[in-house]
């Protein structure tokens, strides 16, 4: 037994705690709801669904979390069943909802005893289903580990109660209710000498993993389908006891596959509109346009134009980097269609590579190799205020530095490990980096970087530093101030930054 589990097994509660405390709940006509999955989504709706009251304010549900027997999952059953987020977030609800659930009323506890299914009257899924290679793009060459899914799915139908609803929120693949889920519940409750239809809801996350972490579960627009208008109806019910349905009605389609297309869709049209902004960041850059300011002259056309994406540094997260992916290996291998994506493969491929342009940008305004030069990366997290560093842009860069020869260190104010990188120099004391960097690069906009005067910035000795702005980090006037005080700036879509020479320093700056 590894060290963790020993630790963790004192603090779990055991299977038969967790039977007579879900039957306590059942005999006062209140339901038990499963969740299979305490990830970034998993743990966020246990605890929603846990904060869910009745009329009288009691607890509606028991809620039960499983996550696996291995080091992660056991930190997050651990973490939870204390009381205390499993992820680092700044939305303080989640905690408090977390700590309610799991220490105040007791209608919360996790564990890797997958017997629990069992006990479900609704079982909600939120574990993942990844593409092997992010990087590939081509059509028929993208894979899709569907095998750790499906036996998951097979395990629940081993043992749940035939007439649970199950709620699959993971985003799948288009055709998975029909073709992988369906199939393997049936099969497993044929083996039981069960023949009844499973009875099944498709309703996909909008998570977000920021300071409206709980609200983009509980206060949002919800899309739903079902195999049957019996588990519609479950659905819908269930449903309306999690999210405000009232501000946020629910839309319910009326195909599994037209619900999962629609997650991938709503992420794919997303990562399209990044990546036709980026060829315009290229044109305004070389040009010396200010792309933001023009950006922002277009959205004021509310209902068309109101979502324009602005430059930026590349795409990060779970999501947008896999989802169009998976949209085009379902209808290779799902529907055996002949068909490719092209613009939305076009699109996934651009926003990888997105970051080669901030290498490019850091080579430019150096004005010869970085071999050897101290390069500081300030943020980790694909977005701002948020300690998520899973497929980071800044991977990318941070290699292609490591590959030039520089010397690199990176700064977050939130991001305390960089999970992905390891080995990386992850700095927290940001002034200590400031001090001896050559050339700042701006990958994430957190509010300490807005924050920075202008003197802590160019105090790097024994020169001001360069600095390349990735995402709109300095505002206009403080390029005009550090670009006084003898830095050079260079900025994602600024190319108005250039027409005004902020790229060349004003006195000369010998290498050091
Ligand atoms: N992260 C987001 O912001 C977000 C937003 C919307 C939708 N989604 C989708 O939600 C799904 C889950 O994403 P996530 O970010 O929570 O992933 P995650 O990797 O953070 O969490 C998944 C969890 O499932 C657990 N797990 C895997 N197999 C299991 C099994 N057989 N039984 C029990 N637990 C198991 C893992 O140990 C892990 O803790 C994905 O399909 C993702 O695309 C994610």
């Amino acid at each position: 037994m590894h060290l963790p589990l020993k630790k963790f097994l004192s603090s779990m509660p055991q299977l038969g705690e967790i039977f007579s405390r879900a039957e306590i709940f059942k005999k006062t006509g209140r339901k038990v709801v499963v969740v299979q999955g305490l990830g970034f989504v998993g743990c966020a709706v246990s605890a929603a669904i846990a904060g869910g009251v009745g009329t009288d304010q009691r607890p509606l549900y028991f809620v039960i979390g499983v996550d696996l027997d291995t080091e992660q999952g056991l930190s997050k059953i651990n973490a939870i069943n204390a009381g205390l987020s499993p992820v680092d977030s700044p939305d303080p609800k989640l905690s408090e909802l977390i700590k309610r659930g799991a220490s105040e009323n007791h209608n919360l506890c996790c564990t890797f005893y997958d017997e629990v299914y069992a006990l479900a009257d609704i079982l909600v899924v939120n574990i993942p289903i990844d593409v092997k290679d992010r990087t590939q793009t081509e059509a028929g060459k993208i894979e899709v580990d569907t095998g750790s899914f499906k036996a998951a799915i097979a395990r629940i139908g081993h043992l749940v109660n035939p007439g649970a609803l199950i709620v699959v929120e993971t985003t799948v693949p288009i055709g998975a209710s029909q073709q992988l889920i369906l199939p393997a519940l049936r099969e497993e409750f044929a083996k039981r000498g069960f023949y009844k239809e499973p009875q099944l809801a498709y309703c996909y996350e909008r998570v977000m993993p920021g300071p409206k972490y709980v609200d983009s579960i509980t206060r949002f627009w919800r899309t739903f389908s079902a195999n049957s208008a019996e588990a519609a109806c479950k659905a819908r019910e269930f449903l309306s006891t999690v999210i405000e349905t009232k501000e946020f009605p629910l839309c319910e389609l009326e195909t599994l596959e037209g619900c999962e297309l629609g997650k991938l869709l709503e992420n794919s049209y997303r990562s399209a509109n990044i990546a036709l902004i980026y060829e315009w960041t290229l044109l305004a850059e070389r040009i010396g346009v200010d792309l933001f300011s023009v950006i922002d002259s277009i959205r004021v056309r509310s209902g068309t134009h109101c979502n324009m994406r602005f430059p930026g540094f590349g795409v990060g997260g779970y999501c947008l980097t896999k989802d169009s992916l998976l949209a085009q290996w379902s209808l290779t291998n799902l529907f055996d269609l002949d068909i490719t994506l092209g613009m939305t493969l076009e699109a996934i491929g651009i926003n990888y590579r997105m970051p080669l342009h901030t290498l490019e940008l850091a080579q430019e305004i150096m004005g010869g190799p970085l071999e050897g030069i101290r390069v500081l990366i300030c943020g980790l997290s694909y977005l701002p205020g948020v300690p998520d560093t899973r497929n980071s842009p800044g991977e990318l860069l941070y290699d292609e530095l490591l590959k030039a020869g520089a010397k690199v260190t990176v700064h977050d104010p939130i991001a305390h490990a960089w999970p992905q990188r390891p080995k990386a120099q992850l700095l927290a004391n940001l002034t200590d980096c400031l001090g001896t960097a050559q050339l700042i690069i701006f990958t994430t906009a957190h509010g300490e970087y807005l924050d920075l005067d202008a003197q802590k910035l160019s105090q790097s000795r024994p020169s001001p530093p360069l600095i390349v702005d990735a995402q709109n980090v300095i505002c206009d006037s403080r390029a005009a101030q550090l670009h006084g005080l003898g830095c050079a700036l260079i900025g994602v879509g600024k190319g108005h930054w250039r027409a005004r020479g902020y790229h060349k320093r004003i006195q000369t700056w010998a290498r050091s």
